[in-house]
């Protein structure tokens, strides 16, 4: 990658936590670049690329001094974090403190005030930096939970900007967002910008509660806008999306299909494969799958002869200690399932605890005959999204937990309550049987939503709301 030299007054500023690549230490001292995990840059970097903008955010190593870079024309603007940042700011308080309270504390959020500080100070280096980069009048879109400081600041240092946020994960119940000892603060933070965006219209109406309440905040034109000091911000529900056309492209390519089907040799030609694809967290509710997998060949209503599970997850934030349990958790079930049900080289449950590239997770959504996305609670969950998009076939089912943002539209899937261990059990084995006319005719339905909706139109409508004009070339 080419160091820049004269890298600023961008236009367009996209501010993530993470830059779209993570440089990755080797062994052997040396640096790589790699994609970064998640589903925000899933979604943002094919949007970000096309308006050929800039983007700020951590190259993923702590302590790295990294100068600002141009890669396939998009401007990379790191932003250093010491270990302690990492340790406060981002395992503390972002993954220890906001993602369990915004994920309906599916585990105990810890409280700490210096975790509290660190963000603070992180969000400031972050406002500090894009001040920078960002030309004047420019526009800048703030990412997600760990930057929700940014845009108060961010403003404070350049009024002259206009400031979008987006929240890619559930925004709580306002009992739960009650429990933050800074809770005001965070609910200014974000109403420095013109624009708060959420998945769910549920979101935007429990923050306009929160800043009329905490940040006195009065009702503006209609329910979608309050006016802060004089000043309207709007609040509204976008929910995110995957770029379906590339994805469906490659999954109809002969290489994919070829490894599709190599994959289902691989594992014996069984009648039927179960796959679950997440990053490995404890609210993607893989140990639910799980155990509905293994009480259903308790039960002997399915036999590891003819039907295989298979679980990829990517590692993800390995030294909170949520993390690190839930992992030795998953990783037990697997051996007592493997244990008990797998013959020597015909194993019952299949881990990779693995990043895979594009091409071999279409390869794997194509060969699986159930898709199984079963989180307590997320926001949209994109995985869920990409199955579809790669079953041009009207192939395959899809049981997905009511507590992901995708169930509020994809209403075809068989739907489920996660928490409620039968039920679950009776979607997995309902999927398995599914009437295969009734199976494309649900697929159908979900691949309209998914191939009509993209992220492209997800952009758009939020930077439509935010007033920035579309891209130069762009026929909408
Ligand atoms: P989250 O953003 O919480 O990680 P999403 O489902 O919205 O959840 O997005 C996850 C993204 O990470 C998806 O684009 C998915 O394809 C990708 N992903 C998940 N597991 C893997 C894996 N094992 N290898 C490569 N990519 C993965
Ligand atoms: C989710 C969050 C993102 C985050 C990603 C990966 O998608 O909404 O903000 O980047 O998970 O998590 P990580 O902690 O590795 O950045």
């Amino acid at each position: 990658m080419p160091t820049g030299s004269a890298l600023s007054d961008a236009e367009f500023v996209v501010v993530a936590n993470r830059l779209p690549v993570d440089l990755e230490k080797l062994p052997d001292g040396t640096q790589r670049w790699k994609r970064s995990p998640g589903g925000l840059v899933t979604a943002l970097e094919p949007m970000l690329r096309s308006r050929e903008g800039a983007w700020v955010g951590w190259p993923g190593l702590a302590d790295a001094e990294v100068e600002p870079l141009v890669e396939d024309g998009l401007q990379l603007h790191p932003v250093m974090l010491s270990s302690q940042d990492v340790e406060e700011y981002y395992e503390g308080f972002s993954n220890g403190t906001l993602w369990p309270l915004y994920h309906d504390v599916v585990a105990p959020p810890a409280f700490h005030r210096h975790w509290w500080q660190s963000y603070v100070r992180v969000n400031q280096r972050f406002a500090e930096v894009v001040a920078d980069v960002a030309a004047k009048g420019a526009t800048v879109w703030v990412q997600d939970y760990q930057l929700q400081l940014l845009p108060a600041a961010l403003r404070e240092l350049r009024p002259d900007l206009r400031i979008g946020f987006f929240l890619h994960i559930p925004f709580p119940p306002t009992e739960l967002f009650m429990q933050l000892p800074w809770r005001t603060r965070i609910v200014e933070g974000l109403l420095g910008a013109d624009l708060v965006g959420f998945h769910t219209p549920g979101g935007a109406r429990n923050f306009r509660w929160l800043a009329t309440r905490l940040a006195g905040a009065s009702p503006g034109h209609g329910r979608t806008e309050v006016v802060v000091d004089g000043r309207p911000v709007k609040l509204g529900a976008y929910p995110i999306s995957i770029d379906s056309a590339n994805l469906d492209r490659l999954s109809r390519t002969p290489e994919v299909l070829e490894r599709a089907k190599q994959i289902r040799s691989d594992l014996g030609d069984p009648e039927r494969v179960v796959l679950g694809v997440d990053r490995l967290d404890y609210t993607k509710g893989i140990d639910v799958r799980l155990r509905a997998f293994e009480e259903l060949l308790v039960e002997g209503r399915i036999d590891s002869e003819d039907t295989v599970m298979i679980q990829l997850a990517t590692p993800s934030r390995e030294r909170v200690e949520h993390y690190q349990k839930m992992r030795n958790d998953i990783e037990q079930s697997v051996g007592r399932i493997n244990g008990e049900y797998a013959r020597v080289g015909h194993p019952a449950v299949h881990y990779l605890h693995q990043a895979l590239p594009r091409e071999e997770l279409a390869a794997f959504f194509v060969a699986a005959d159930v898709m199984l996305v079963t989180p307590l609670r997320d926001g949209m969950n994109l995985v869920a999204k990409e199955y579809v998009a790669c079953r041009h076939d009207n192939g395959g089912a899809l049981v997905l937990s009511e507590f992901a943002g995708a169930a509020i539209e994809l209403k075809d899937a068989i739907l489920v309550n996660p928490h409620d261990t039968d039920g679950v059990k009776n979607a997995l084995h309902a999927a398995l049987t599914l009437d295969p006319d009734e199976g494309r005719r649900r697929m159908r339905a979900m691949r309209r939503q998914v191939m009509g909706h993209d992220v492209d139109r997800w952009a758009r409508s939020f930077l439509d709301a935010l007033g920035l004009p579309p891209p130069e070339g762009s026929h909408s």
